[in-house]
Formats: C-alpha cells, structure tokens, sequence
C-alpha cells in the first residue's frame, strides 16, 4: 500500500512510545521505507535498538554528527527533509508541541520537521494526561500546528498509565497507520491536484480614522483550514487573507490585506486563472464612506458615521467568471437563516454555500470547531455534524470536488 513511500517517523518521550515498534512494523509492512526520529527521552520509554532492528536503520536522535561521520551526513535533515512523503510524530509530547509550534530545532525530530518539503503531510499524534492536554498552552500549540497545516489525531479516552481513566492515549498503531495510509492516498486521486485555487479569510477592517475601524470577530481559522486542505490535495492555492493572527499554511502563497477593498484588488487579478473561489471571509457589508485622517476628537455628545456598500467580492467573481469556474460562499447567520443561505446560493448562481450558524460557543466565528449545512447548487443538502475546522474544511473540499470538471 506504501510501496515506494518513505515516512519519517518522529517519537518524543511519552509513555505511549512503547506502542510505536509496531508502529514500525505495519509501515515497514506495507511497503514503506521508515526513518525513525526519536528525542533523547522518547528512547527513556522505548528501546533504540527495537526501532533500529524494525526500521532497519539507525535511529537519530542528535543533529551534530560524530568524529568518524562520512561527508553526507552533515546535511543529513536537509537530504532526510526531501527523502521524505510524510511526517508522522506519535506521540507528541507536549514538549515536542510546543517546540515544533515555535520552530525550535535542537534535535533531529523538530530539526526535519523544519526541513520537510512544502506541502507533504503531518501526521501528529498527541498522547498525555488530559489535563495537559486541556491546558491553554497545549491547546495554543496545537491551533498553531493546525493553522500551520498539520493533521492532528485526537487522543482517545481510556486507562492512562497515570492509573486514572480520561482523554489522553494515543490511539493504536493501526489506527494511526489508517490515517496516514489516507493522507498519502495518490493526490492524482484529489480533482482538486492541479487545479488552482483561490480563498478569501477572516475579517476585514474598515477604516474610521487614523487608530480605529470597523471589524467581526471573525478568526480567519476556517478559510485557512481550506487552504490547507486543498493544498494538500495537491492545488495551486491562494489565501486572501484580512487580519489574522495565524501561520500560514504549508504549500500556501498568502496575500495579506486589511480592508474589503483591498481584497478585492488582491483577488481580482486572480479570478481569470483560477478553476475555484471560496469566499470564506467575512467581509464587511459596509464601510464609513469618508475615513478621516488622524483621531476624531470626542468634542460632541454624539456622532454618525456615513456608512457606504462594501465590494461584494463573491458576487463579482461569480457574475464574471467563465464557464466551469466554481463559486462557493459561506453564509454565516446568527439563528435559523438556512433560507437566506439558500436565496444566497440562488442570488448570486453559487455552485455551494456552506451555511453556519453562530452561537458563540461551538459554531461559527472564532472557535476552533464549525456544523456546517452544504446547500449545492443541484438542490442537495448535506448537514455535517459539529466537527473540527480541518475536518469541516475537508468535508466542504469533498462536496466541491464532486462538483469539479475531471
Ligand atoms: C513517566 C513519565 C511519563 C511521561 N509521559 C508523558 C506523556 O505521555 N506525554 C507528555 O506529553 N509528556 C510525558 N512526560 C513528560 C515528558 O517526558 C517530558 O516533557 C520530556 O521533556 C519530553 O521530551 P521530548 O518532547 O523531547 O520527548 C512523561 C514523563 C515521565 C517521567
């Protein structure tokens, strides 16, 4: 199934690191070739010379070589970073998150992780208490190497080797193994590979004056986790992208703006070239119709602000495309609204409006999960469930794709 693939494997000292030689195994199995990546305290919880004998091949765990090293393996996490078509870490401490997601290199593991090719998929697998993994660092972390592009496992509930029973064991090798064996499902397999692709993210910022603006809370998570997706189904991707505060994801050429205009004149020069558009920004509707220089001094009881109509950039690109060129929107509402999003889908001659509801907590803006309703333009409606963004992201992807030109 892995004939031909090679797959760097990182370990970092959690106690599931004893599950990992089978991991190994089932990868060497199906054809793999398997270069094991372990921190010095992963080989605390696992013995070296298991994963050298499964791997067939030493484990590397320090970035300096030694005395008697040959001349290639100076370069070694350079050359490694090329060899390989996927990265898997399991598990993933919380150290080694926290690390990965600052970009810290001082073993061979975060080292390649650096080196690794634009666009190849990463598999990582945290395992830890589940306090820990709850807590805001391990939770920022984790958003980080998301946005970042990475795949993440949840952990599974069960016994933990602290003797309590909660969230936190990494799931079984197999199950690992199922989730890679699928992202390196042949991109040729994707109608998204080659294709390209342009996406509009997070929010707008309409200027006042010189220090304020009008915005939304949007966090801009969703538009990059579709970004990331259909990076990795191999598409040319363009982000557009408001204000954020997210890395970009791998394989992705970003554009960074601040106002609906200005996103607009980002994205318009890319319409005529593009097989598909999904505006998922939240672009203001509205914009003060004359910013004024420097600060509004607060000199009267009351003020108004002359709002005027914003661009609306789906509509546009929508309206002008070419003939196979797909449009998808997002409506997002506060209550109920399905009928809007289906005027919307109508309206504007949309191929697919994702409809989401914003409740503040779970849904919408901001949080880290989306239930999205799929309206497509043939009249089929598919409600997901409340998912992940990637996975809400990866869901909408396999409705456009149907939806795509072969
Ligand atoms: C017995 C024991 C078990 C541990 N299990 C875990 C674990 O499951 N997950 C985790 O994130 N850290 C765990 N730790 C803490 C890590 O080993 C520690 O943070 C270490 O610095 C990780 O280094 P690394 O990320 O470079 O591998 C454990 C520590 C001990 C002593």
């Amino acid at each position: 199934m892995l004939t031909g693939r090679n797959i760097l494997l990182g370990i970092s000292g959690g106690i599931a690191a004893y599950k990992t030689p089978q991991l190994v195994r089932l990868l060497k199995k199906s054809g793999a070739g398997v270069q094991v990546l372990a921190t010095a305290s992963a080989l605390k919880f696992v013995s070296e010379l298991s994963l050298a004998t499964v791997s067939n091949h030493p484990v590397l765990t320090g970035i300096f070589p030694s005395h008697e090293a040959r001349e290639d393996e100076y370069t070694r996490h350079i050359a490694l970073g090329e060899w390989a078509d996927a990265f898997v870490i399991a598990p993933a401490t919380a150290n080694t998150l926290a690390r990965l997601a600052t970009g810290l290199c001082d073993d061979m593991l975060s080292l390649c992780f650096l080196t690794l090719r634009p666009g190849k998929p990463v598999l990582i697998v945290p395992a830890m208490d589940g306090h820990m993994y709850d807590s805001p660092s391990v939770q920022r972390n984790l958003a980080t190497l998301r946005a970042q592009g990475c795949r993440l496992m949840e952990p599974e509930s069960g016994s933990l080797a602290s003797g309590q029973c909660g969230l936190g064991r990494m799931p079984e090798p197999e199950t690992i193994f199922e989730a890679l064996t699928g992202m390196l499902a042949a991109p040729e397999a994707s109608a998204l590979c080659g294709k390209s692709v342009v996406v509009t993210a997070g929010p707008t910022r309409e200027k006042i004056d010189g220090v304020r603006f009008l915005s939304n809370y949007s966090s801009g998570k969703m538009g990059f986790a579709i970004a990331a997706n259909a990076a990795r189904r191999g598409a040319r991707v363009h982000l557009v992208t408001g204000p954020v505060n997210l890395p970009t994801p791998s394989g992705v050429e970003r554009i960074d703006v601040e106002s609906a205009v200005e996103m607009l004149e980002a994205a318009q020069p890319l319409f005529g070239e593009c097989d598909l558009f999904i505006g998922a920004a939240a672009v203001a509707d509205y914009r003060p119709e004359a910013p004024v220089e420097g600060k509004i001094k607060k000199n009267e009881a009351e003020m108004e602000i002359r709002l005027v109509r914003n661009p609306d950039i789906l509509a546009e690109f929508a309206t002008n495309r070419k003939l196979g060129q797909l449009a998808v929107g997002f409506a997002l509402e506060t209550a109920g609204g399905i009928d809007y999003a289906r005027k919307k889908l109508a309206d504007k001659k949309l191929d697919l409006v994702a409809f989401n509801v914003y409740d503040g907590r779970t849904s919408g803006f901001e949080v880290d999960t989306n239930a999205l309703t799929l309206l497509a333009r043939d009249g089929g409606v598919t409600e997901l469930p409340l998912l992940p963004k990637e996975e809400a992201a990866a869901r909408l992807l396999d409705a456009v794709e149907s939806l795509l030109p072969r």
